[in-house]
């Protein structure tokens, strides 16, 4: 087997050559795999990015930078609240809502072996995100008498894995038919002398191209048109990693409806000028999500006369968005993102390095960036310690240890002002998404009745 010679053309003209020094000792079928995909490669394309990827892109090249107005959940009334989940009662009812999460990540920094959403956390019942997640899915499909559609994006590294973990759980009570698999693109590493890594012999380096990859693959996939031909009109979009995310929460949906457009995202109030989350901003382009390194000291630190932040809309990474959003989103070139990774390599000699510090250059799309084409976005303030635990990291901030404490502490909330628990109670349960979604089904029981219900576990 030869390698063609346009392909060598190529990787001369690239200088991208070394991609081939184990050919010699491969057999074909390693030759036929590299050179499979070293024809998928655009060199144009990648070493484009690679030659920019110190220059700055997203919300910071917009013009303007201004901070969002939100609503706050707290200041409405319980009938204006009641009248957002009627309007997205009707909405589940017609099967018109949709859950669309991104779960292509590589989770570096938790560590975990396999997708973040099989991770056991260690709460008191051991359920993994995935199944938080099905079950209060399977809850609003009960609720409503319409099972909720779910697509999960994978990417090419953890998508057997996540389909045998769905499958193994026995898709954890939903329908599969009601459930939606596909797989985002990748992305060759570039070495930091702007050569691309090979991981093995006969293997490029590749990576996930990003959350922002969504709507390409949505669309490549087949997934668009699923979502067409079962008549949803508003779709969900959120990240995997919030252990108490309130998926396809009906007063968000409800307001996202009636609000007349079409984004509209959740906010939390920053922790400190210092947490280093994105931000809501609206520009002259539209609103977007500034990363905490696109705003200036003096920005993060800008506050009004009473003393409250000024740039304090953090970004909790969900979105409800149109579908036709998603056509839209699907056909534009939305911005890449650089950033220096640590990246496993093969060595000329055959060795493959585990690098012990950043070595090589990702490029990912960010789901945020699609957001200003679609003009001011709508926006309601909710309490984090209702809707926002993120699984980040192994220990410390945003860990498995601050999301079990966090969800232990919100489900004995909604027990105490239930009347099921005594303010005082120094007990923790944790509750099942299928028994109550929010705090609901809980008054007039006992904590006896619900553990033997198996509606609560004991911490
Ligand atoms: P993060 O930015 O936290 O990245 O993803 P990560 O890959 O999960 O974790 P680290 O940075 O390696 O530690 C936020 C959300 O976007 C998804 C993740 O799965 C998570 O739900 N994501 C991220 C993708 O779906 N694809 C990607 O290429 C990157």
């Amino acid at each position: 087997m030869h390698v063609p010679e346009e392909l060598l053309a190529r990787l001369r003209e690239h200088r991208q050559e070394h991609l081939l020094a184990h050919w010699d000792n491969l057999e074909d079928p390693e030759r036929e795999h590299l050179l499979g995909e070293l024809e998928e490669v655009d060199f144009a394309k990648i070493l484009s990015l690679y030659g920019r990827r110190k220059e700055r892109v997203g919300a910071l090249a917009a013009h303007n930078l201004r901070p969002l107005d939100f609503l706050k959940l707290a200041d409405q009334s319980a009938s204006q609240i009641s009248r957002w989940e009627r309007t997205a009662a009707g909405e589940f009812r017609a099967g018109r809502v949709a859950a669309l999460l991104v779960a292509g990540g590589q989770g570096t920094r938790l560590g975990h072996n396999g997708p973040k959403g099989s991770f056991p956390f260690a709460i008191p019942s051991g359920r993994t995100l995935f199944e938080l997640q099905a079950l209060r899915l399977l809850n609003l499909g009960r609720r409503f008498g319409k099972p909720v559609p779910w697509l999960v994006m994978t990417s090419p590294i953890n998508d057997a894995d996540t389909r045998a973990f769905f499958a193994e759980h026995g898709f954890f009570g939903l329908d599969p038919k009601d459930v939606f698999f596909f797989s985002q693109g990748q992305l060759p590493a570039v070495g930091e002398d702007g050569r691309l890594l090979l991981e093995a012999p006969d293997q490029l380096a590749l990576v996930p191209d990003g959350n922002g990859g969504v709507f390409a693959a949505l669309a490549r996939s087949g997934g668009l048109d699923w979502l067409k031909a079962r008549g949803v009109k508003s779709v969900f979009l959120y990240s995997v990693d919030n252990a108490i995310v309130r998926v396809c929460d009906p007063a968000l949906l409800g307001f996202h409806v009636e609000s007349g457009k079409a984004v509209t995202c959740p906010v939390v109030r920053k922790a400190g000028p210092g947490e280093r989350v994105g931000i809501f901003v609206d520009t002259d382009e539209g609103s977007c999500v500034a990363e905490y390194s696109d705003i200036s000291e003096e920005m993060r630190n800008a506050a009004d006369e009473r003393g409250h932040l000024l740039y304090d809309g953090a970004n909790l990474a969900i979105h409800v968005l149109d579908v036709g959003v998603l056509q839209d989103a699907a056909e534009q070139a939305l911005p890449y993102h650089s950033a220096f990774k640590r990246v496993p390599w093969c060595r000329e000699d055959g060795t493959i390095v585990l690098p012990e510090k950043e070595n090589a250059w990702k490029f990912e799309q960010f789901m945020f960036d699609v957001f200003p084409r679609f003009g001011k976005m709508a926006a309601l303030e909710v309490e984090r310690s209702d809707w926002f635990s993120p699984i980040k990291n192994s220990s410390g901030n945003d860990s498995p240890a601050t999301a079990i404490r966090m969800m232990l502490d919100l489900h004995s909330r909604w027990l105490v002002e239930a009347g099921v628990l005594a303010p005082d109670d120094p007990r923790k349960f944790e509750i099942s998404p299928l028994w109550s979604y929010a705090g609901e089904n809980l008054r007039g029981r006992t904590i006896s009745e619900l553990l033997e219900k198996g509606a609560v576990v004991q911490a």
